[in-house]
């Protein structure tokens, strides 16, 4: 594992974008993996303001994103999608069609995580997942306690994610108690990951995650048995890793 010590938020950021800038200009027809949450929207900046200079191109890219929220249609803005297009896909030249999320609006859950793990295996497999980490371990929507083998399935979201996602919706309520997640086993067949993480809060969970046993209890910490991760955290997240 590579890790890459940013000085805060915004320096984090800037050492993604480079990652996954270098993804793009490599290999222009990459698929690239994302995910949502508040972590990586600086990265998205980033390569946005790297688009308008006129030094990315995203016309061949096509993107999968981990997980969305099982019943919010794509209007909810706090929907992944309109997440997605509002922190990236409407601001740079990707072609939209290229752009996939699992479909929170269908109902049988089976049959969507069928189709969507399926047009991830039609892609080629994803080039390089970037991904941000929950304060209980989770990658995607995968919670503490699931099997490590799974692949793209829907979850019930635990009541400390749900708590830390409310501030994003009216109240506790709303927040959707189910999502549609790629598994571990999906995650783990990416060739390259890239974790972003930034603060203080996050820097229990990054030294348990990534130094601590490997346990279903902490679904990152799978990635340890990755042939190629590349963590970036801020001196915050990362003050509790040993030296
Ligand atoms: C959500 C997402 C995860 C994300 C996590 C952390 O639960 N499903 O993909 O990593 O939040 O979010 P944040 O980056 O806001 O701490």
């Amino acid at each position: 594992m590579q890790i890459y010590k940013a000085t805060d938020y915004k320096d984090m950021s800037r050492k993604a974008a480079n990652i996954i800038s270098a993804q793009v200009i490599m290999k222009p027809n990459c698929v690239l993996g994302l995910a949502t949450g508040s972590t990586p929207i600086g990265t998205y900046q980033q390569l946005i303001e790297w688009y308008k200079k006129g030094d990315l191109d995203f016309s061949d890219v096509t993107t999968v994103n981990l997980d969305e929220y099982k019943g919010l249609p794509r209007t909810n803005d706090q929907s992944y999608y309109y997440f997605m297009h509002q922190n990236l896909f409407d601001q740079v030249n990707i072609n939209p069609e290229n752009t996939h999320l699992p479909n929170g609006m269908e109902p049988n859950s089976e049959k969507e995580c069928a189709r969507y793990e399926s047009l991830i295996h039609s892609l080629g497999g994803v080039d390089l997942q970037l991904l941000g980490l929950g304060h209980n371990g989770h990658i995607g929507f995968n919670e503490p306690g699931e099997a490590f083998e799974k692949e793209t399935h829907c979850i019930d979201l635990q009541e400390r994610t749900i708590e830390a996602n409310k501030r994003f919706f009216a109240s506790a309520d709303d927040v959707p108690k189910q999502a549609y997640t790629m598994g571990i086993k999906t995650i783990m067949q990416a060739k390259k990951i890239l974790v972003i993480v930034s603060g203080e809060d996050k820097a229990d969970i990054v030294a348990k995650a990534f130094f601590g046993p490997v346990t279903p209890a902490v679904p990152a910490s799978i990635l340890q048995m990755h042939n190629d991760v590349t963590l970036v955290g801020d001196e915050a997240a990362l003050s509790k890793i040993p030296r």
